[in-house]
């Protein structure tokens, strides 16, 4: 849609951006409701982090997502601070407050959460149990929604026993740090199975994961994207598993920005998602 002089400005800050789905998936959006606005591929380096962000309500623009590997950084930048983003220890939203300071905030648990809503509308996480595999910068994102959905526990096993400690020790007793060999027995009686890994993704080593503990009525899912169906979800559907992919976490999680800086509350739909995918 062509521009007026009072377009809303957003993008998304990363380093590099190129590969950042969020201008094609905001850009859709935009042509959907037909927003007078534009959503921007940021490319600001670590180093010009606090300047590109300070920069924001210079320019007019009313905020912007981050991404690696400025997430972590903007919690020292940001003037105010959601709880949840703390939380979290991680920013991936900034908004520019009337008074041009710059708030921080984090969309990607309820992402997380909101995909499974969306995938698997009778799931309830008070059922039981989470198996949580992998425990990198995605993981802490996923067990504060978890928590906040109600899950009673969190099994989390990570490669490196000392980062799923760590996130323990953060989260208290209801997340227990598992060593990775004990994935297979980790998933018996859960709810859900979670893949947070980099495993499954094209490119890297499949997720070796025994399944015949899995209760038949656990929803597995898998953060990973690319491809859409991972080893993780074609085994578990094979045994008849329900499953979500995790295309529809970064959907989601795009939604609180859209609606904060153009406006209108936008819909996640089948149309979007084969819209993102066809890049
Ligand atoms: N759907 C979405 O919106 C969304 C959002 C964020 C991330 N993701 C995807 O989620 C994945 C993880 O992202 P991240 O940011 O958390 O990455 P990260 O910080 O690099 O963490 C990677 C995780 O994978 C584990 N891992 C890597 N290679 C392994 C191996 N050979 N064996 C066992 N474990 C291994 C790491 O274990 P160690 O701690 O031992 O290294 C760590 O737990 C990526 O594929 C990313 O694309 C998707």
């Amino acid at each position: 849609m062509t521009l007026t002089g009072k377009a809303k400005l957003a993008g998304v800050m990363g380093w590099p951006v190129s590969h950042s789905r969020s201008p094609r998936l905001h850009g859709y959006w935009l042509d959907r409701y037909g927003v007078d606005g534009a959503y921007l591929p940021l490319p600001v380096r670590p180093e010009g982090l606090e300047q590109a962000l300070r920069a924001l309500p210079v320019l007019g623009f009313g905020g912007c997502n981050l991404t690696i590997p400025h997430k972590e950084a903007a919690l020292g930048i940001c003037d105010r601070l959601d709880p949840l983003a703390e939380r979290i220890g991680a920013v991936n939203m900034v908004s520019v407050e009337p008074d041009g300071s710059l708030y921080g905030t984090n969309s990607d648990a309820f992402g997380f959460i909101e995909n499974l809503r969306q995938g698997a509308p009778d799931w309830d996480a008070a059922a039981g149990p989470v198996c949580l595999l992998g425990a990198g910068g995605a993981s802490r994102a996923l067990i504060v929604g978890l928590l906040d959905a109600g899950a009673p526990s969190i099994r989390l096993c990570n490669r490196s026993f000392h980062r799923a400690e760590s996130l323990a020790e953060v989260f208290g007793p209801e997340v227990e740090a598992l060593e990775w060999e004990e994935r297979a027995g980790a998933i018996e009686g859960t709810n859900l199975l979670v893949n947070a890994t980099s495993l499954g993704m094209s490119g890297q080593p499949p997720l070796e994961l025994d399944l015949s503990l899995l209760p038949d009525a656990t929803l597995v899912t898998d953060i990973v994207y690319s491809p859409l169906e991972t080893p993780l979800l074609a085994a578990a559907k094979a045994r008849g598993n329900r499953t979500v992919d995790g295309l529809g976490m970064l959907l989601h999680q795009a939604r609180p920005g859209f609606s904060a800086w153009f406006g209108r509350e936008p819909e996640v739909t089948q149309e979007l998602r084969d819209f993102v995918l066809g890049e």
